[in-house]
């Protein structure tokens, strides 16, 4: 950890899901543009969908459980996704997003959003945004593995938020994120830098475009990297503070007004996620105040950095404690269930 570290800061996002109506169309869609490789998906996860990856990381594509409501359209609808490229290669890129039928629009220079750079903003048939991002400055490790098709990490995600200072408040206490103080920045965002590279993003909204539902999975969701050592440490202070909801999305309930609930942890719907919630009575998937959903991965710094890491599912841990003789009660301990 370096001297000014905060404990359990998030260092980068790791993956994200989006959702789709039509999964074949997605897979190939997201194959051509982003070079990406459908992964072999464990038998829990095909009920909802699938996973690919590139460069060092993956992202999935789950079946709606309902038709997509309609996008607010490109550089606009939320959430976004974006991911680091070099600006010598943004028209290798538009070539690659014209041939494959995508939406986009030419590349423009900004700061609003605190970094200055390039951005270039394209959409996927479901309406899905995303963007290939060239920062005038690259952080280590963004680039590494990126293959043939030029596309980096995972650079920012952009979501929803009808109240930043709360927001803002909330993303400090369990993802230790500062914001950015920038005049560069637009007035109506909220800019949070992760520790190793990328930023979590929210801009301010008055009405929910409704991509994010507040039900947990299958929804767009999104993976925090922090420190393999502090993954239970982030665990514990959200647990303490935040009420679990005892909801499960597979039960088919509806639940009303799920955008004015509070911030809650909810049940990870795959094996490992169960796994974990009956032996600790707790869900390791999380919203923040509006229906927002994240969930906590562990990363493994390699070479004694965390600008490339080894990931760390839940699946792991449990494996790794189930392992251990009294393996459930140290579990319980490490969590303060
Ligand atoms: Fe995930």
């Amino acid at each position: 950890m370096t001297q000014h570290e905060p404990r359990g800061v998030v260092h980068w996002i790791d993956h994200y899901v989006v959702c789709t109506n039509d999964l074949p169309r997605w897979e190939a869609f997201h194959s051509a543009v982003l070079g990406a490789r459908t992964a072999p998906t464990p038998a829990e996860v095909l009920d909802l969908g699938i996973f690919q990856t590139f460069t060092q990381g993956r992202h999935g594509g789950f079946i709606a459980r309902t038709p997509l409501p309609p996008t607010r359209g490109l550089g606009k609808g939320l959430p976004r996704y974006a991911f680091f490229v070099d600006a010598a290669d943004l028209d290798f890129h538009q070539a690659r997003l014209a041939s494959a039928g995508a939406v986009f629009e030419r590349p423009v220079r900004t700061s609003a959003e605190g970094v200055p750079g390039v951005a270039l903003y394209w959409q996927d048939p479901d309406g899905n945004q995303f963007e290939f991002w060239a920062p005038d400055v690259m952080p280590a490790g963004a680039m590494v593995g990126c293959g043939p098709a030029r596309v980096g990490r995972i650079s920012h995600g952009v979501f929803e938020a009808r109240n930043l200072a709360r927001t803002a408040d909330f993303f400090k206490r369990y993802c230790g994120l500062e914001p950015l103080r920038d005049k560069a920045r637009a007035t109506d965002t909220l800019v949070l830098p992760m520790a190793s590279g990328g930023r979590l993003i929210f801009r301010k909204v008055d009405a929910l475009e409704g991509r994010t539902t507040g039900c947990g999975l299958p929804d767009a969701h999104t993976a925090l990297v922090v420190r393999d050592g502090d993954f239970f440490f982030n665990l514990k202070r959200i647990w303490s503070e935040l009420p679990e909801w005892e909801f499960d999305v597979s039960s088919g309930d509806v639940v009303a007004k799920r955008e004015d609930m509070p911030p809650r942890t909810v049940l990870h719907l795959s094996a490992g996620g169960r796994r974990f919630k009956a032996l600790t009575k707790r869900g390791d998937d999380w919203f923040d105040w509006d229906t927002n959903l994240f969930h906590f991965y562990g990363g493994e710094p390699i070479d004694g950095s965390m600008s490339v890491y080894e990931g760390r599912n839940i699946g792991h841990y449990i494996a790794q404690i189930e392992k251990e003789p009294g393996g459930a009660l140290r579990l319980l301990e490490l969590v303060g269930a």
